[in-house]
């Protein structure tokens, strides 16, 4: 039976989760073939339950190793040091590399080609335990939420468009002032108090509840990419934002990685600048629609 279905899904020609959906009426949550606009044949998850459904699953971001800063592993931000000389590390925010495989998605990063080819209108995003196989991601998540506004019309369709238009690149720009866009979030599991929660006492009194948020700066200005469930007020952002560019100053090397100062004040304690066990050990993945 699963030969039959794999043979099944195999026959759909399709850019997106939406498409599948749309097109050819499937409405279970999975695993299927998608196609680029230059026919790149690859497969990844659909969350087709969701809100109406339709998601595809383009990335997702895990930490390997906090005590790792800007080390192999750190895929989002430098896996080459950190280093004022080479200000957008990796550059995979606005890139066309790819890496990773699906069913690792919660154990190593992830980059699909749909990351820069589907244009899409909404992000969905998911907190997964490390290490979850994808037929339970949906269940153990700590944390799940999206979009409902199309913003990503307003900013080409996709990451790959939004991260050329603000570049996650160390010194472009001051804390708040530059910072790109937050956008309110619909919340499918947790809301705007859960999440200040998964994140350390003193930066939740500097973030607000309810956001996604987009290339925000700090006050060294390192820029961090993305800032899930939150939107900053203030300039320690490597301590609630992930992702980012290839040099974090302050206590360098120290903020420097994947999940940049998650464990400022120390692993998983939830003191401090600290962010909670369960964040910490919970990769961050990345739908669009
Ligand atoms: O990123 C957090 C850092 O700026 C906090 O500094 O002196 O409270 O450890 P400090
Ligand atoms: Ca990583
Ligand atoms: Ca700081």
């Amino acid at each position: 039976a699963k030969v039959d279905e794999i043979r099944n899904r195999a026959q759909f020609i399709a850019r997106s989760c939406k498409e599948v959906r749309e097109v050819y009426g499937q409405s279970e949550n999975g695993l299927y073939y998608l196609t680029t606009s230059t026919g790149v044949v690859y497969q990844t998850f659909c969350d087709m339950t969701t809100a109406g459904g339709g998601w595809t699953l383009v990335a997702s971001v895990h930490e390997d190793n906090i005590y790792g800063k800007c080390t192999v592993g750190d895929r989002w931000t430098s896996q080459q040091g950190n280093n004022a000389n080479w200000p957008q590390g990796e550059g995979n925010w606005a890139n066309r590399k790819t890496f990773g495989t699906v069913e690792a998605a919660t154990d190593d990063d992830f980059k699909n080609p749909g990351y820069y080819d589907i244009v899409a209108e909404d992000m969905s995003v998911w907190h997964v335990p490390n290490n979850t196989p994808v037929n339970h991601w949906k269940l153990a998540a700590i944390m799940r939420y999206h979009t409902d506004r199309r913003f990503l019309h307003l900013y080409g369709g996709n990451l790959y468009s939004l991260f050329h238009r603000y570049p996650v690149e160390y010194n472009v720009g001051a804390h708040l002032s530059d910072n790109g866009p937050s956008i309110p979030i619909v919340y499918d599991l947790g809301d705007k108090e859960s999440t200040k929660m998964f994140y350390g006492p003193y930066s939740g009194a500097e973030i607000e509840g309810g956001f996604i948020s987009f290339r925000a700066i700090n006050y060294e200005r390192a820029a961090t990419a993305i800032c899930s469930g939150v939107k900053p007020k203030g300039g320690n952002a490597e301590t609630y934002c992930i992702g980012g560019g290839g040099f974090f100053p302050e206590g360098n090397p120290l903020q420097c990685g994947d999940f940049t100062a998650f464990a400022w004040n120390g692993y998983g304690t939830h003191v401090g600048w600290s962010a909670s066990k369960q964040m910490l050990e919970s990769a961050v993945l990345l739908f669009y629609r």
